[in-house]
């Protein structure tokens, strides 16, 4: 039995007990079952985001979103934007560029500008690491973590999962392999922490510059060599190299990381035959990835991870609003 089926939903502590966290910082200090709860519930939103007819539910009807985002998104932005409107909230979008952050505010003083207008719940994204668990000490309301930094990404590790367990029917027991830029990425860092919560195998794969100092304190295994971390693979996940968090050259060149780091279909052929293949995105095609690798429906789940990212989204919001709403059982 693996854990996940471990956790199914007549094993959930009941309520608020299955999910006991305000807010939604990081998978760090989520229990297993807790994981396991969240994607048992999103997947009621996969089945009406495919239904075609009228994609709504209104029980967030009178709830106000506030999507904080001081750093580029697309896919985050975007399907936190639809999960709230799906759900028959009001979402309103504040971008970094057009706002009082770019006059000198302290993040202290927008949080309380936030928390003035009476949300009820906050999705933040930010590039300093632990900037969204400083605002979820100044705000009543739940606040969501759509990435801080190199810290955390959690609703992205959740949407990988939930990916990953519809695809090949169970998490527990597979070997995921993650590849690129492990040192500043908070998807690598959020999925290593959520897929050995669940059971699976993971091995992280970077140039020694991009590797982190004691990743293996995470219960992962460290390789240089993509070829040899590939052998026996069911789940290969690509990751972008973060540029724009990098001082200086990590790497020789981007044609000379694709040579011993890209996803090509020579190296996908080291992994199992039915290796699925992820990329969060933003993809960099023809360095971290072929093109025709990425768009091989067959292999590649990269669009079945967004349309998961929109279904997760939704549980969370549901779930952290619970309280508020007066949901019995979530005390
Ligand atoms: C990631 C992010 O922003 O951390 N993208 C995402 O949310 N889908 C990964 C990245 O930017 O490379």
């Amino acid at each position: 039995m693996t854990s996940l089926q471990t956790a199914s939903s007549d094993r959930f502590p009941a309520g608020s007990a299955a999910f006991p966290h305000k807010h939604l910082l990081g998978i760090a200090g989520m229990q297993p079952w807790e994981i396991a709860f969240v994607l048992q519930e999103a997947e009621q939103w996969v089945a009406l985001n495919r239904s075609g007819a009228a994609k709504h539910d209104d029980r967030l009807r009178g709830l106000t979103i506030i999507n904080a985002f001081f750093e580029n998104s697309t896919r985050t932005l975007l399907s936190f934007e639809i999960a709230g409107k799906r759900l028959g909230a009001d979402v309103v979008n504040m971008h970094a560029a057009q706002s009082s952050t770019k006059k000198g505010e302290t993040l202290i003083d927008t949080a309380m500008t936030l928390n003035a207008m009476r949300a009820d719940a906050i999705v933040i994204r930010h590039n300093s690491s632990g900037a969204v668990n400083l605002i979820s000490e100044k705000v009543d309301c739940p606040v969501l973590n759509a990435g801080d930094g190199t810290h955390e990404h959690p609703t992205q590790a959740l949407l990988d999962a939930l990916t990953i367990k519809r695809r090949k029917g169970r998490v527990d027991g597979l070997i995921v392999t993650i590849c690129g830029d492990i040192l500043h990425s908070r998807v690598a860092r959020s999925n290593m922490l959520c897929l050995t919560a669940l059971g699976a195998q993971v091995r992280v794969v970077a140039p020694p510059a991009l590797m982190p100092v004691g990743v293996d304190l995470f219960g992962v295994q460290p390789f240089h060599h993509f070829d040899e971390a590939l052998h026996g693979s069911d789940v290969v996940m690509m990751l972008r190299l973060q540029n724009e968090r990098m001082q200086g050259d990590f790497i020789p060149s981007p044609r000379e990381f694709f040579h011993l780091y890209g996803l090509d279909a020579r190296r996908l052929a080291l992994a199992k035959p039915d290796a699925l293949v992820m990329h969060p995105g933003p993809m960099n095609r023809g360095v971290e990835i072929a093109s025709h690798i990425a768009d091989d429906l067959e292999r590649s789940a990269i669009t079945e991870q967004v349309e998961m990212g929109v279904a997760v989204r939704m549980a969370c919001l549901d779930i952290l609003t619970r309280k508020a709403r007066g949901v019995e059982g979530w005390a």
